[in-house]
């Protein structure tokens, strides 16, 4: 499998689209063997797209739902990040069974802004996927329910994942290169 450039850097296939279907499946079967009611889904854009539709092809629980919020994290002046949140969600949560569906998780800020969103939203019961899991990055301890791979701490790119906005449409995963 030949690499590919992005930018200015080179990539080498990392995870396989079949590897990829296979994961993804897992990670549905989890989920409808857990007993959720009436789940909503909600995925974070924009790198959950891929994962979020496919994932949503392998539930079969009834009356399963799917919402989008978009998330931006905005460098201030300050060192500290602040995530905006871009789409909001206009549906009631109150009572719900959230399920949230990231692509990836690294360090875990994101997560945790996240959570912050859902802390005053009173849903039911409130659990976390995601796609790949970047356990040496981590640095929360909030728990991870669903996880399709761990990954080594290595920057990844295709099925959703950008870098720097391109590369989201490789039906593929692939590793940078030499780092
Ligand atoms: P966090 O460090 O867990 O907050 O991850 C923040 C966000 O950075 C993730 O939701 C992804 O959108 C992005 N991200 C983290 N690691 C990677 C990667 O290896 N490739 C592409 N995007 C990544
Ligand atoms: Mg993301």
């Amino acid at each position: 499998m030949k690499d590919i450039k992005l930018h200015d850097k080179t990539f080498e296939l990392f995870i396989s689209d079949k590897e990829i279907e296979q994961i993804v499946k897992n990670v549905a079967d989890e989920i409808n063997n857990n007993g959720i009611e009436k789940p909503l889904f909600i995925a974070i854009l924009n790198g959950s797209f891929l994962f979020a539709a496919d994932v949503m092809r392998n539930i079969t629980i009834p009356d399963s739902e799917i919402s989008f919020i978009k998330l931006a994290s905005y460098q201030g002046t300050e060192s500290t990040g602040q995530v905006n949140e871009l789409i909001s969600l206009n549906q009631e949560l109150k009572g719900r069974n959230v399920i949230i569906l990231e692509d990836i998780i690294d360090t875990g800020n994101t997560l945790e802004k996240i959570l912050e969103i859902f802390r005053t939203k009173e849903v039911a019961s409130l659990k976390i996927s995601t796609l790949l899991y970047k356990p040496d990055a981590y640095k929360k301890d909030i728990p991870i329910d669903y996880i399709g791979k761990s990954i080594e701490n290595k920057f990844v790119v295709g099925y959703g994942l950008d870098y720097d906005e391109i590369g989201r449409n490789l039906p593929h995963i692939y590793k940078l290169k030499n780092q």
